[in-house]
């Protein structure tokens, strides 16, 4: 088997990004969403999307539209029963995810792969609620998706070594790098990541320096493209918050508790650029 056609669940920020860049590498691509409204809204942005990539001079119109022509919608998950990889990309929970995979397991064929795009769930534990253990893995693409350039491709203790060729296979034809990681919470990236920004909140709390100095000192001492405040502003201080609880629990290690301060802007709805309010203020 090869993977010749991609499903896509979850239109939104990433299954949208990764609906296109599948489209755009030639894949027929077959889009779930839970409702025709937010199926619409995810497929408008998609559109969109290439629209500024054909104002930068990035895409030809032409390619636009043969991007668009290959992504389907649906809202019915028994669409994707043809597809060889489905992608995983709906909200980040345990149960929703679990609930779509036993899901799909009975709709694909018995040698189609399901991916997670999970940032912070167990992939084994996902892979569970299935029949096809050795066919589930984790495919964790970076936002935005059409511009990280790196895939972290993630193997469960039985994934098999075919499951993760056929996705090294797919993420290269994304021209993505891969990287491979094993199925521990926050794989490469988080894992390190969000220590170091749950650190930077800990120093602005603790009056080490002012907002703007964090964020200056680490980006030009350390040749950043950004400091940490601005960085959790743009992931989201609730996803910052929950990938960050996800690894104190399974590590047990203090590095990984938030501080007050990240909590309580949670609570508040200050959640970075997403709810206008962060460290920062946006305008939307
Ligand atoms: N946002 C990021 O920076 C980022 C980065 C890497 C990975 N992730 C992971 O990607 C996943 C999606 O995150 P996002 O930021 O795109 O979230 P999002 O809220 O933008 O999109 C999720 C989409 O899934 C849809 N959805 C929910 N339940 C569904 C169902 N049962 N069937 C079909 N669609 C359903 C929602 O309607 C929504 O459009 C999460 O697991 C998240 O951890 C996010």
């Amino acid at each position: 088997m090869t993977v010749e056609r991609i499903g896509v669940v979850g239109c939104g920020q990433m299954g949208g990004g990764i609906a296109q860049v599948c489209a755009l590498a030639e894949y027929p691509v077959v889009v779930m969403e839970q409702t025709p409204d937010l199926l619409h809204r995810g497929l408008a942005r998609i559109d969109a999307q290439l629209g500024r990539d054909v104002e930068k001079g990035k895409l030809s119109a032409d390619q636009r539209q043969a991007a668009m022509a290959r992504i389907s919608g649906t809202t019915d998950l028994s669409s994707l029963s043809e597809c060889d990889l489905v992608v995983e990309a709906v909200v980040e929970n345990l149960d929703e995810k679990r609930r779509i995979f036993a899901a799909l397991d009975r709709i694909v064929k018995p040698d189609a792969i399901l991916a997670s795009n999970t940032s912070s769930v167990c992939i084994m534990e996902i892979a569970a609620a299935t029949e096809r253990r050795d066919r589930v893995a984790g495919m964790h693409f970076f936002n935005p998706v059409p511009v990280m350039p790196v895939v972290e491709v993630v193997k469960t203790i039985v994934t098999s070594d075919d499951a993760i060729d056929q996705i090294c296979a797919v993420a290269d034809k994304l021209h993505k790098t891969v990287v491979l990681a094993k199925d521990t919470p926050g794989f490469i990236v988080n894992l390190l990541l969000v220590p170091y920004l749950l650190d930077a909140i800990r120093a602005l709390e603790g009056g080490v320096a002012s907002r703007d100095d964090i964020d200056t000192a680490m980006k030009l001492g350390c040749g950043l493209p950004m400091g940490p405040l601005t960085l959790a502003d743009f992931i989201g201080l609730d996803t910052l918050l929950y990938i960050g609880d996800v690894l104190l629990n399974e590590f047990h290690q203090e590095k990984y508790a938030a501080p007050p301060l990240l909590r309580r802007m949670v609570i508040a709805g200050m959640v970075g650029r997403k709810s206008g309010k962060g460290f920062y203020e946006y305008t939307r």
